[in-house]
């Protein structure tokens, strides 16, 4: 089968580790789309380098600017492509800016979509992603769900033809991540941070972050979180951060800020927190692969099997709530399998070849 891959931002390279991979083992052939969402180093090149994603067929380079504007230059680009490449399938990942692109795309040429991470849902419409996934998933031929739930939620909305339980393919690349992380020096002694002793923090959400009054008390949050807090910290923070002049709320000795890390630190982090603090869907998920528990700093969570099996918590952005959430977070006995087992590559490009 001949694919055209959309990729552009951070989680979605994460994703494509491990599918373009086994998509290739498999036999297909891709063609894959950059679509330069997202493309400081620290934010893309590190992540090829670093997880052996091949490298991109074509960069559209229509990163930053406003949602149209972005979403625009990239359906433009992903459309000429489609035209020049004839693809059998369009093969979009997650919720971003760039699934929307290359899902409208393709579904306006008549070429069937693959949506990988199909069906889930926040239930709020004022998230950005939110918008993104439910327009992918009505216009998506090919539905790749992590889990029952989220092919529940299809179903809810009418969609159940094209629907396969997959597992997620975050899953697949941290395992594999973990096993090279494990033999690399390490960022947590480097740093010099206390084994089960610290949290790792990450906050990226627009709601998060272009809301001053909510960003000055999450930064207040991570300061008092009475242990030292690792904050790798995306770039629409630090541009926020600054636009906001809140530098000196960062000004704590518990705060270590950072700029963005490659993925194998990142599980190095991750295999030695003792908390992660996070508005992050792939980090919530990653936090409870690695058995570590996770504060969510956001009022709902796509990612529901985490939070009802004891290991996410919903905090929010209200500081005394966080606070009083860390202080108390534990870790439950039970740790099921909701994501499958890392197998999701295989079974995706297993899918797509059965036709
Ligand atoms: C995007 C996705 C979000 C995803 C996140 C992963 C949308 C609507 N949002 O959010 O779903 O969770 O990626 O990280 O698609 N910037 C840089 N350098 C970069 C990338 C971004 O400086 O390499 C700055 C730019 O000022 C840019 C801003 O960050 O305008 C926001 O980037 P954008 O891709 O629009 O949204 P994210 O917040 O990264
Ligand atoms: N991540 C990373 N370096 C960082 C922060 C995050 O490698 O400095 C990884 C993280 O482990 C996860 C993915 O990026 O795999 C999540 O991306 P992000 O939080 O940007 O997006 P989301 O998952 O919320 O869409």
């Amino acid at each position: 089968m001949r694919i055209l891959s959309v990729v552009g931002a951070r989680p979605q390279f994460i994703k494509a580790a491990a599918l373009s991979t086994a998509l290739r083992a498999r036999g297909h052939t891709e063609f894959l789309v950059h679509t330069g969402q997202h493309y400081d180093a620290a934010m893309s090149d590190v992540f090829f380098q670093e997880l052996g994603i091949p490298e991109p067929d074509s960069n559209l380079n229509a990163g930053s600017g406003r949602h149209g504007e972005m979403t625009g230059a990239m359906l433009a680009g992903i459309e000429k492509l489609c035209i020049e490449q004839k693809p059998d399938v369009v093969l979009v990942y997650g919720d971003t800016n760039s699934t929307l692109a290359g899902a409208l795309a393709a579904a306006k040429l008549n070429i069937p979509v693959a949506h990988v991470e199909a069906g889930l849902r926040s239930f709020n419409r004022e998230m950005p992603e939110e918008i993104n996934r439910v327009v992918t998933d009505h216009v998506s031929t090919w539905l790749f769900c992590p889990s029952p739930v989220s092919a529940e939620n299809l179903a809810r909305e009418g969609i159940t033809r094209g629907v396969h339980i997959v597992g997620d393919l975050m899953c697949d690349t941290l395992l594999r991540a973990a096993k090279i992380a494990r033999d690399k020096p390490s960022i947590v002694s480097k740093m010099n941070l206390p084994e089960r002793g610290f949290a790792l923090a990450t906050i990226h959400r627009a709601s998060n972050t272009d809301d001053e009054k909510t960003l000055r008390g999450l930064l207040h949050a991570l300061t008092h979180a009475g242990m030292p807090v690792v904050f790798p910290m995306h770039p629409r923070c630090r541009a926020r951060v600054e636009a906001f002049g809140l530098q000196d709320s960062l000004a704590h000795p518990n705060l270590r800020v950072i700029d963005p890390v490659g993925y194998l630190e990142m599980v190095q982090f991750l295999a030695a927190a003792k908390c992660v603090l996070t508005d992050s869907g792939g980090l919530q998920k990653e936090a409870y692969w690695m058995h570590v528990p996770c504060v969510t700093l956001r009022d709902e969570s796509e990612w529901t099997e985490t939070v009802s099996s004891g290991w996410n918590h919903i905090a929010g952005t209200d500081p005394d709530k966080i606070l009083s959430i860390i202080r108390n977070v534990s870790t439950p006995a039970a740790h099921p399998d909701f994501y499958g087992a890392g197998d999701a590559a295989e079974r995706i490009s297993r899918a797509l070849a059965e036709g």
